[in-house]
């Protein structure tokens, strides 16, 4: 029962620090626990005993799932769950929901802003202007890049990926994209393998989910592929990218220019890819915005209201689609 239904309310453990218009929202209709992080070894008795439900940035295995004998839902805030263990969730008849859709524009707003960051040098051209240097030393060089003329690859072309290729269409550009299967509807070059579509454009944008089946895809022999010519974009995930063989490929001028929102090892970025001249580098902000971000939150709030009062998820993921509510 929510609080609203007068009885006891519904325990809702919450790890870390968490979204304040969710932890609001999360107040008003359930009891909230804290926990530090999504530790089991921090898992008391009475959590055992009456958390029902997760509200998290990811980050729950298996074993935590396991250390809550009765955890219903997950409610994942993000669209991306590659840290949450679904498959072990819905082995156990645990439900697990994200925030699909309700961030989908923004995310693409943020690619092409990073794509244009990373061709035409604007973080350094408005640093050449704030240093005094437009003023002292003349104009600011002319970019060794451009988008005119390229080819765009996208590694993922589901919702956000044909978010993005709407707009770079709209810039005159030829699209292309891998996916393991085809997409029906629109007529975008489809290829079958990631080292075709690499062969195939100048400009890779990864809007991959994580996990073992993207685990390092980007790797030496894709950034080769995609040749001296190459901008990759790296929205999706940090796992998908070889960041070590990515940091060679800049160095050695096997690609030309990486813009990256994602990490391996969030907040941690490898020094050379810091290093490198021809690198944009974003903190993880592809959804962050108040206005989406508060959209994410009442989307991972309302899945867990939607489970708790009429025993159904708003946003399952395919993993756990036939994941009943008990009793
Ligand atoms: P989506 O609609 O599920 O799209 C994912 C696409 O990737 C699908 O078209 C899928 O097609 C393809 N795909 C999945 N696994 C693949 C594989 N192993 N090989 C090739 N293609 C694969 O998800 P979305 O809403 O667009 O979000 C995509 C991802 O973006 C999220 O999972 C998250 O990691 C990331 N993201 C990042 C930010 C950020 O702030 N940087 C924000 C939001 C999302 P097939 O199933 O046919 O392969
Ligand atoms: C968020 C994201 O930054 O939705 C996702 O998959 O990567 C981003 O929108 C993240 O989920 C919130 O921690």
């Amino acid at each position: 029962m929510t609080k609203a239904e007068g009885t006891s309310p519904v325990a809702i453990l919450v790890p870390g620090n968490f979204n304040d218009h969710a932890i609001g929202r999360i107040d008003k209709a359930f009891k909230r626990v804290r926990i530090e992080r999504a530790d089991p070894g921090l898992v008391t008795d009475e959590m055992r005993r009456t958390v029902r439900g997760i509200a998290c940035f990811g980050g729950i295995d298996a074993a935590m799932i396991d250390a809550l004998p009765n955890l219903e839902i997950i409610a994942n805030f993000g669209v991306g769950y590659d840290s949450v263990d679904a498959n072990h969730a819905a082995k156990r008849g645990v439900m697990v929901t994200n925030t699909p859709d309700v961030l989908t524009e923004e995310v693409a707003d943020t690619t092409i802003g990073l794509l244009i960051n990373t061709v035409r040098d604007m973080y350094a051209a408005e640093k050449w202007l704030r240093d005094g240097d437009w003023v002292k030393k003349g104009n600011y060089r002319l970019s060794r890049l451009t988008l005119r003329g390229r080819r765009i690859g996208i590694f993922g072309m589901g919702r956000i990926g044909l978010a993005v290729a709407r707009r770079l269409e709209a810039f005159g550009l030829p699209i292309a994209y891998h996916n393991r299967r085809k997409v029906e509807g629109p007529a975008y070059e489809y290829h079958a393998t990631l080292k075709g579509l690499a062969e195939a454009v100048d400009t890779l944008i990864c809007i991959a989910p994580g996990g073992a089946a993207t685990e390092k895809a980007i790797n030496a022999e894709i950034l080769s592929a995609l040749g001296s010519n190459g901008v990759l974009v790296n929205i999706g995930r940090g796992s998908t990218v070889d960041e070590a063989a990515l940091a060679a490929a800049l160095k050695n001028g096997t690609i030309a220019a990486a813009g990256l929102d994602v990490f391996a090892d969030e907040p941690n970025v490898p020094q050379a890819l810091l290093d490198a001249p021809n690198t944009s580098l974003l903190p993880h902000i592809g959804s962050a915005s108040d206005h989406t971000r508060r959209a994410m939150a009442d989307l991972c709030v309302d899945n867990l209201v939607a489970w708790f009062t009429e025993r159904r998820p708003l946003t399952p993921v395919p993993e756990t689609i036939n994941v009943k509510a008990r009793g």
